[in-house]
C-alpha cells in the first residue's frame, strides 16, 4: 500500500486542530513537517515545539523534514517533541552516519534525503542506516513549485539497489506531488508521497487525499 504524507507547510497554521481532524479523516498515513532554519534553505518554519504541540493532538506518524545546517544540535529535543521519522539532509557540514545512529539509538525512524543537485549515490553508503530514503523533487525550501520529472531516475536506482540489497527502506518523494504524477512516482518505486498543495489547495483536503489514492490504488 502507497502512503500519503499530507506536508503542513500548506496547512492553516491558525487551525492546526482543524487541519489535523481533516488528515486524519481522509486517510493520510504521516503529517510530514518541514523544518526550515533559514541558513540551509532560504526559508524559516517553525521547531519543535510545534511538532510538540501536534504531537498532542494526534497519534499520525510525525515525518518531520530537518531543511536545517546543524541538526545534530537539536536532534534530542525533536524526538522529545515526539517526532516518529527524524530526516536529515546529506549536504549538511556533519557526519550524516553518526546523526543517523542517534537518531535509530534515542527509538525514532531515520530518515536522509537529497537535494534536486545532489546525486542518488550520496544516499548509498548510508542505506543500511536508513529507515526511509527522501528524494526531493523540487528545491527545499518552499510549497507549491514545479514537480521535476528528473528526480523519477533516482527513484528507479535507489529502488534497484534497496531491494538487491534486501532492505525495507522505505522511499518518500517530496515536492510537487500530485494527480499528475503520483502515479509515475508509484511506479518509479515510491512508497510513500509527500504533498502539501495538492493536498490543502483548491477542493479540499478529503477530495484531495481521496483523488491521489484513487490515481495510485485505482477506483475502490
Ligand atoms: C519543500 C518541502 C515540501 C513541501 C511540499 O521544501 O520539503 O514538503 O511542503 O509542498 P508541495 O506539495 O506543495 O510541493
Ligand atoms: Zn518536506
Amino acid at each position: 500500500m502507497v502512503k500519503i504524507a499530507s506536508s503542513f507547510l500548506s496547512a492553516d497554521f491558525s487551525s492546526l486542530e482543524r487541519e489535523i481532524r481533516e488528515v486524519e479523516a481522509a486517510g493520510v498515513d504521516y503529517i510530514h513537517l518541514d523544518v526550515m532554519d533559514g541558513h540551509f534553505v532560504p526559508n524559516l518554519t517553525f521547531g519543535p515545539m510545534v511538532v510538540e504541540a501536534i504531537r498532542k493532538k494526534t497519534d499520525l506518524i510525525l515525518d518531520v523534514h530537518l531543511m536545517i545546517s546543524d541538526p545534530g544540535k537539536y536532534l534530542e529535543i525533536f524526538v522529545e517533541s515526539g517526532a516518529d521519522i527524524l530526516t536529515v539532509h546529506t549536504e549538511i557540514d556533519a557526519n550524516v552516519g553518526e546523526l543517523l545512529g542517534r537518531i535509530r539509538d534515542a527509538g525514532v525512524r531515520s530518515g536522509g534525503t537529497i537535494r534536486p543537485v545532489t546525486p542518488v549515490s550520496a544516499l548509498f553508503p548510508l542505506l543500511d542506516q536508513l529507515d526511509l530514503a527522501l528524494v526531493m523533487s523540487v528545491e527545499p525550501g518552499f510549497g507549491g513549485q514545479a514537480f521535476k520529472p528528473e528526480s523519477l531516475a533516482k527513484v528507479r536506482v535507489l529502488k534497484e539497489e534497496i531491494d538487491r540489497r534486501g532492505l525495507d527502506t522505505e522511499i518518500e518523494i517530496d515536492g510537487g506531488i500530485s494527480v499528475a504524477n503520483a502515479g509515475d512516482a508509484v511506479t518509479a518505486g515510491v512508497g510513500v508521497l509527500v504533498a502539501g498543495t495538492a493536498i490543502f489547495g483548491r477542493g479540499g483536503v478529503a477530495k484531495n487525499v481521496a483523488a491521489i489514492h484513487r490515481v495510485v490504488e485505482g477506483p475502490v
